[in-house]
Parts: structure tokens; C-alpha cells; sequence
């Protein structure tokens, strides 16, 4: 009776956490391209704030663009899980590439796949998640934040006028990834101001479109490859049927394609502090000092074991936020917990790891460095880490 009992609750209650072959190819593809794509060049790159166009349109070619996309839009049909691998391996090197994949991915690709109609989905997701058109790089751009509107997103200033078939937009948009390699742009706008938050519209704008400025690219602390620029609107007429959803659904589209993003970010930073650790690593096995490998004094191995440990927590974090949205549950909470505790880790180890390099860790060719840089916006783009407080809180309380 009891060896029944149990074989019903072991169906119900399995924990797996094995990965399965198709993950561990794309972990595999995703890190041989990191190593061997990105590395070359990336303190250069860093350095001169140079967008890795190259990069990006080799991974349009391998499928990362549009990870999660079904095939049947263009996309490799992959799991989220499969995108956090991706995204791990990604950014242990580069996350002025990581960002540029995960804003494509999970901003714009997912977004559209779950709230666009289907024309929109023809003529938009399906090169989005190729990456490229015609042989040229073709991204997505999320346009929430505004000079005057960053976590209070609710706020927008951006007007977007009803014009019976078409919509005029006005207004300044703040810290757009892609901001000038995009070619079509996720705009949130606020159409009816009584209503707050449920008078805020989402359209899908062409960047070519008349009355677009991209402002100059922002000199940055860290992930400075990435493309981020200020975006202005000034009467740009977007036809009614470039609209997502019902009048009013903007701001929904735009929360509820962040929580998805979040665990993009998550997993960014998930690799950021990977990539540190195993460099504090390597680097304590080769660095002697008192006569012996740095790695065997207790100071260093102190710090190795707690990076290590923090690290499998924010990884099993995002496992459990990835597996909850593939799983369609509820990932609200697990999601900006995962940002939150990965992003904050990313902050930790990688200063940690500059700690262990001691003085080379402070110059710019040791990657520990830029690491340390990159780890910071992990706490506050797709949301700060007092909002993902603030979204836990009310999942807790309410
Ligand atoms: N998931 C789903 N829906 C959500 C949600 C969530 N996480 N958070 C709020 N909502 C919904 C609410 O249910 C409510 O819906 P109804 O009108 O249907 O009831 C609506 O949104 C308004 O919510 P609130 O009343 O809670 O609004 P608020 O003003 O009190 O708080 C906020 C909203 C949670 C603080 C929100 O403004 C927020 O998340 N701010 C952070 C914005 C952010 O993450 N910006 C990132 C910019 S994008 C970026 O960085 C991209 C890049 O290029 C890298």
C-alpha cells in the first residue's frame, strides 16, 4: 500500500533538476559561441563603446533571437530554460551582446507572440525572431522608461492621440536598449490620462517612421558596447492597427512582458557572477603567495565557497522562475525574486573577484573589471531592486 502511495506522490511531486539534451546543446552552443565570438575583442569593445553588431547577427544566423518563439514565427521553439542557459553562457563574456538577446527575446519576441494579432505576428515577430531581413540585423526595441518615468512606469508623459484610424505620438523615451540598431520599437504611450495606468497604449512603431530621433548613445559605466539611446516622438502617426490589444492594454502588455524579462536579466546576472568566480578561480590556482597557491589559504577559500554558493542559489532561483512560466504558473513573484537575489550576487561576487585579483583585478585587462561594472545595471534595468521588493511584497501580502 505504502510502495503504492509513493509511486502516486513521486508522478506528482518529481523534482528534477537534470537538464535535458536539447538544453545542454544550446548551453553548449551558447558558451563555444561566447568563447569564441565574443571574448576576442570584448575589452576593446568595452573600451571604445563599440555595438557588437557582428556578434548579434551571428546569432541571428544560430537561432538566439528568437529563442522561445514557436518555429512556426520564425523562432527555434526553445524553452525559457534554454534561454536562461543561453543567457548564462552569454554574458560570463559580454553582456553588451547578453542584453541586446534578452531584450529581442523576451521583451519584444515574447510580447508579441502572446499579445500580438496574427497579422502583427506575420509581419513583425517572424523576422524580429529571425534576427535579421533581408540579410540585415533586424531587432526590437521595449520603449517603457521616459526621463520623468522610470519605476513609476505607471506615469507616462508620451501622449499617443486617437485619431480615428491612426494614433499620434509625442514624447521623449529614456535608456532604450537597441535604441538605434532596432528597427521596429515597442512603444508604451498614455492615451487617456483619467484613466492612469489603464489609459496607456502599446503600438508596434517602425523606426524609419517620420518624426522619429534617436538621441546620441549614452557614455555608460558598464555593458558600454550596448546600444542605449534616448528616443523622440514628435507627431508620429502609427495606424490603428499597429495597437496591441484593446484600447487601454498597454501598461498590462508592458508589466506582463517584464515579469518575463526579469528572468532574462536574472539570468544575465546569473552569468555575470558565474563568469567572475571562475575567473577568481583560475586565477587562485595560479597566483602564489606566503609560498603557495592563493587558493589554499582559508581567506580565499572562504570567499570561493561563498561565491559558489550564492551563485547556486540565484541559479536554482531562475530554474524555478523559468520552469514556473514554461509550466504556465504563476512566475510574478519567483521572477523579481530571481532578479533580485541573482542581480545582487552579480554585484557581490564580481567585486569579491576583483578582491581575490588584488591589484590586477583594478586594471582593465583582467575581464574581473568589466565584470564588476556590467554586475551594476543588473540591479537596476527591467526594473530596480526596490521595485522587485515592492512585487514581492504585494505577492506576499495580498
Ligand atoms: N505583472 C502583471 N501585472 C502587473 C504587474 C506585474 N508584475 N505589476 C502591475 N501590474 C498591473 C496591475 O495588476 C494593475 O492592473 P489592473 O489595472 O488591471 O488592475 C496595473 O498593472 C497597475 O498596477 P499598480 O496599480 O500596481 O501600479 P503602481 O503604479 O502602483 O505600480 C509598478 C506599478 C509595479 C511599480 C510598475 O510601475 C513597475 O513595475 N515599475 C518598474 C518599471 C520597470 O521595470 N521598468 C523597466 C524599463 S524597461 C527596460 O529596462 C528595458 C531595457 O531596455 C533593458
Amino acid at each position: 500500500m505504502l510502495t503504492i502511495v509513493s509511486v502516486i506522490l513521486s508522478k506528482y511531486f518529481t523534482m528534477d533538476l537534470s537538464l535535458s539534451e536539447e538544453q545542454l546543446m544550446i548551453q553548449k552552443a551558447a558558451r563555444e559561441f561566447a568563447q569564441q565570438q565574443c571574448l576576442p575583442g570584448v575589452i576593446e569593445r568595452d573600451e571604445h563603446q563599440k555595438v557588437p553588431k557582428e556578434q548579434l547577427l551571428q546569432l541571428a544566423d544560430l537561432g538566439f533571437m528568437g529563442i522561445m518563439t514557436p518555429t512556426e514565427y520564425g523562432g527555434a521553439g526553445m524553452d525559457t530554460i534554454s534561454y536562461v542557459l543561453a543567457m548564462e553562457e552569454i554574458s560570463k563574456v559580454d553582456s553588451s551582446v547578453s542584453v541586446s538577446v534578452s531584450v529581442n527575446n523576451s521583451l519584444v519576441c515574447w510580447g508579441l507572440e502572446k499579445y500580438g494579432n496574427e497579422a502583427q505576428k506575420q509581419k513583425y515577430l517572424t523576422p524580429l525572431a529571425q534576427g535579421k531581413k533581408d540579410g540585415a540585423l533586424y531587432l526590437g526595441a521595449f520603449l517603457l522608461s521616459e526621463p520623468e518615468a522610470g519605476s513609476d512606469a505607471t506615469h507616462q508623459h508620451t501622449s499617443a492621440i486617437d485619431k480615428g484610424d491612426h494614433y499620434v505620438l509625442n514624447g521623449v523615451k529614456n535608456w532604450i536598449t537597441n535604441g538605434s540598431t532596432a528597427s521596429v520599437y515597442l512603444v508604451m504611450a498614455q492615451t487617456d490620462a483619467s484613466k492612469g495606468s489603464r489609459g496607456i497604449n502599446a503600438f508596434i512603431v517602425e523606426k524609419n517612421t517620420p518624426g522619429i530621433t534617436v538621441g546620441p548613445k549614452e557614455n555608460k559605466m558598464g555593458i558600454r558596447g550596448s546600444d542605449t539611446h534616448s528616443i523622440s516622438f514628435m507627431d508620429v502617426i502609427v495606424p490603428k492597427e499597429n495597437r496591441i490589444g484593446d484600447d487601454g492594454f498597454g501598461f498590462n502588455f508592458a508589466m506582463k512582458t517584464l515579469n518575463g524579462g526579469r528572468i532574462g536579466i536574472a539570468a544575465q546576472a546569473l552569468g555575470i557572477a558565474s563568469g567572475a568566480y571562475e575567473l577568481a578561480l583560475a586565477y587562485s590556482k595560479e597566483r602564489k603567495s606566503f609560498g603557495k597557491p592563493i587558493h589554499e589559504h582559508q581567506a580565499i577559500q572562504f570567499k570561493l565557497a561563498e561565491m559558489a554558493t550564492r551563485i547556486e542559489t540565484a541559479r536554482l532561483l531562475c530554474y524555478k522562475a523559468a520552469w514556473e512560466k514554461d509550466n504556465h504558473m504563476d512566475y510574478v513573484m519567483s521572477a523579481a525574486m530571481a532578479k533580485l537575489h541573482a542581480s545582487d550576487t552579480a554585484m557581490w561576487v564580481t567585486t569579491e573577484a576583483v578582491q581575490v585579483h588584488g591589484g590586477y583585478g583594478f586594471v582593465k585587462e583582467f575581464h574581473v573589471e568589466r565584470l564588476m561594472r556590467d554586475a551594476k545595471i543588473t540591479q537596476i534595468y527591467e526594473g530596480t531592486s526596490e521595485i522587485q521588493k515592492m512585487v514581492i511584497g504585494r505577492s506576499i501580502t495580498r
